[in-house]
């Protein structure tokens, strides 16, 4: 049978608990972290070799497709030839069925370009780059839409 607590400790102790609690809140929340110098992400993400090598096909492909429209001649330019088949990507989720071949098919459009470059084989590559994201990987489509020549 324990004491019975008088009311003014009981609300006292209730006060600690919630201002205990209310601070330690505080000292989560954002504005706290927007004070201060912005810490650096736990586990900062780095990219992919394969998400790596799609960024420089993407520069590639806008940097031939702006020298086109200014009337700069294909010859001469050429594609990083990647082994998509090789490189790791973010997670093999993203191998699905089917990647093999796209990769195959891709490595043979840029072989094309690369030995006859042209509005034709720099379409085909464009061709390659879509028909694998609408199977592995559709967020960048929009992106690649944008690298089709008018
Ligand atoms: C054989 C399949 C395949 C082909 C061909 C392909 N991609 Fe990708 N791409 C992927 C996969 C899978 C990823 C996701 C990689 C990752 O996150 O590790 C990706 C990622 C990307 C990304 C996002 C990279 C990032 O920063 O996370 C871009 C942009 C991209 N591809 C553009 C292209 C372009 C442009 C081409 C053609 C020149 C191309 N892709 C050809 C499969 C392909």
């Amino acid at each position: 049978m324990g004491m019975p607590m008088d009311s003014g400790r009981f609300s006292a102790l209730l006060l600690i608990l919630v201002m205990g609690f209310v601070l330690v809140r505080c000292g989560r929340s954002e504005s706290c972290q927007g004070a201060g110098p912005k810490l650096a992400p736990l586990q900062p993400n780095r990219s992919s070799e394969l998400a790596e090598a799609m960024r420089e096909l993407d520069a590639e492909l806008v940097s031939f497709r702006e020298d086109h429209l200014a009337g700069d001649g294909w010859d001469g330019k050429a594609f990083t030839e990647y082994d998509l088949n090789g490189l790791a990507p973010t997670d093999s989720s993203m191998l699905v069925d089917g990647y093999k071949a796209f990769a195959m098919a891709f490595h043979a459009h840029i072989t094309a370009f690369n030995a006859n470059p042209s509005a034709d084989t720099y379409m085909g590559v464009v061709n390659g780059c879509t028909s694998c994201h609408q199977k592995a990987c559709p967020g960048p489509l929009e992106r690649i839409a944008k690298r089709e020549l008018p």
